[in-house]
């Protein structure tokens, strides 16, 4: 009876929702969807090695979870002040102090349930309906679609060969509806880390532009090579920054959901509105746990970071051996490799290794346009299994 009144509730079901216009811009996210297609082929019992995900393979280090464990106990089970408990943002004002030279207040920053939550909001702040975005690409795909969410239109400028920057090109696409540029270094895929001179004169067109930044620094502490100098520092920049930065990579947080954001106090204001009306502030005892983490924990990202740097290496070196054509990443654990002079058919690359090799990694369309032959490989694994990976990959190119 009930099975036969199925495709009525279906119908019903129909008419009542139709998802808005807003949504309708906005797809779901090309990394966790890659990521999916791994887990599926694994639970049919194939052994898929994972280079798609960005997220560290090492655990929270144990002090920070017995942080939040004290923390429970000793009632940080209650709301906190919307800004974030105060514990933190004066620990992050000192942390910027000590490693960068940076100067922000407590009622400068922001705690945010992720970095991920940071752009929205600061996207949210900044946008008026139909203002655009430039967008460096290839990007992180969040970007695109938080953009659309909040009503502006994301506007991709290519990076150069090396996936440098061209602030020529960024201000040819400057127009009166431009309200803000979008930066990550490292970079999310390419592992790229901006020179002071690369930002500096990214700097002059944004000043003679009259543009906000925001600039994601979430991979700011897993550089290998040169120095991570944070937009905000660049002269002049400081009061057109909104800093977006976060937990999950440096301490190995990703499920924790915390994050910061740090800016003028003009914009800081409004922003904190957002929060307000949504999150109103991220869990108190994983606030409490994150102080710890910017306290003790030194040492664990040190020795993260030296372990990345190692993979690294070996990712590099073998796919220089087999013949990608490749930029080498000096930060995050990412590189984005063109698979055009290894491959005949380079958009298929990705599907094809994870069929034919079970090697998942992330397929370059989602990471901006014109990127369809490019790859993403993500080094957040045991060095054992990229060893395997690669030579996986090695026999798949027949070149073992
Ligand atoms: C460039 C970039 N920004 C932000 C995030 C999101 O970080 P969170 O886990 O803190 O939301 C990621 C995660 O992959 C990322 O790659």
């Amino acid at each position: 009876m009930f099975k036969n009144q199925l495709p009525i509730i279906r119908y019903y079901m129909m008419n009542l929702y139709t998802p808005p216009k807003r949504l309708s811009k906005i797809g779901e996210s090309a990394t966790l969807k890659a990521a999916e297609k791994a887990r599926e082929l694994r639970a049919k019992g194939v052994d898929v090695i994972s280079l798609d995900v960005g997220e560290p393979d090492f655990p929270t280090p144990k002090p920070i979870i017995e942080a939040a464990y004290r923390a429970l106990n000793d009632g940080l089970t209650k709301y906190s002040q919307s800004q974030g408990l105060i514990e933190l943002r004066e620990t992050i004002s000192d942390n910027l102090r000590r490693l960068y030279g940076i100067e922000y207040l407590p009622n400068e920053i922001i705690i945010t349930p992720g970095a991920k939550m940071g752009v929205f909001y600061a996207l949210t702040a900044i946008l008026d309906e139909g203002d655009e975005v430039i967008i460096p690409t290839p990007a992180w795909p969040s970007y695109f679609d938080i953009t659309k969410f909040a009503g502006g239109n994301p506007v991709e400028v290519r990076t150069g060969e090396n996936f440098e920057l061209l602030p020529d090109i960024i201000d040819s696409l400057v127009t009166e509806k431009t309200k803000a540029l979008l930066l990550n270094y490292p970079n999310n895929p390419t592992g790229v880390l901006y020179d002071r001179r690369d930002l500096e004169r990214l700097a002059e067109v944004v000043e003679r532009r009259n543009l906000l930044v925001i600039s994601d620094e979430i991979y700011c502490r897993l550089v290998y090579d040169g120095e991570f100098i944070p937009f905000s520092k660049i002269s002049e920049m400081r009061d057109r920054t909104i800093t977006v930065n976060g937990f999950s990579k440096a301490y190995s947080m990703t499920g924790w959901r915390l994050g910061y954001i740090y800016g003028p106090k003009n914009i800081i204001k409004e922003i904190l509105k957002v929060q307000q009306q949504t999150a109103t502030h991220p869990p108190t005892f994983i606030q409490k746990a994150a102080v710890t983490a910017l306290n003790d924990c030194e040492n664990y990202v040190k020795e993260m970071v030296k372990e990345f740097k190692f993979r690294r290496d070996i990712v590099y070196k073998g796919l220089k051996e087999m013949g990608f054509k490749v930029q080498k990443a000096n930060g995050a654990f990412y590189f984005f490799p063109n698979a055009e002079d290894v491959y005949s058919e380079p958009e298929k690359f990705s599907e094809h290794l994870l069929e034919k090799a079970a090697v998942n990694t992330t397929p370059g369309t989602g990471f901006g346009k014109g990127y369809e032959k490019y790859f993403r490989i993500s080094y957040a694994t045991s060095r054992e299994k990229i060893e395997e990976a690669i030579l996986r990959m090695k026999r798949f190119l027949n070149l073992h």
